[in-house]
């Protein structure tokens, strides 16, 4: 299994998103361990894309709970219908944020988050596992590239979360 992944240097985000998600797969593939596989997939978006904050949040009990990230603490536990992510898991939609201070409910973890996406993470039998969250420090930092994208990771974090 590969450890590391190759980033294209000065790409646009479709390209990077296109060249990563295969590298991901192939890296998640021969480990069985969920929080092993979701710590480096943080890690490798972080690393491909400099997000302010990118990590997972997965259900337990009703609830969603902090699971392998990268950049700053962040909240623990969020309820369904609660912030961004608590509502794209009850919605079972992503959702993207342009601005987090005109999104009613948007639960503060870092205070230099402007622009955030959610993309829920379906199970075999349409449950909802988890939450892949991304915050930008930039405004308006997320489009249709990166909902193609994430939803990409988001399907391989599926996977993983299934073994
Ligand atoms: N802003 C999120 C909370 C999680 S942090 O961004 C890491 C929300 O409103 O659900």
């Amino acid at each position: 299994m590969s450890e590391s992944i190759v980033i294209p240097k000065g790409a646009d985000r479709k390209t990077v998103y296109r060249e990563i998600a295969p590298q991901i797969a192939a890296m998640v593939e021969a480990e069985r361990d969920p929080v092993a596989n979701l710590a480096n997939i943080t890690a490798a978006l972080k690393e491909a894309l400099n997000f302010l904050w990118v990590g997972f949040y997965i259900e337990k009990d009703g609830e969603l709970v902090l699971g392998p990230f990268q950049g700053p603490v962040a909240c623990t536990r969020i309820a369904p219908g609660q912030g961004v992510c608590g509502q794209a898991y009850s919605a079972r939609k992503t959702i993207i944020v342009p601005n987090v201070d005109e999104f009613p409910g948007h639960i503060v973890c870092s205070s230099d988050a402007r622009s955030e996406i959610v993309v829920p993470l379906i199970g075999e039998d349409c449950q909802v596992l988890g939450v892949l969250d991304v915050d930008s420090d930039k405004l308006d930092d997320f489009s249709d590239t990166d909902r193609d994208g994430l939803k990409k990771i988001a399907s391989i974090a599926e996977e993983c979360l299934r073994t």
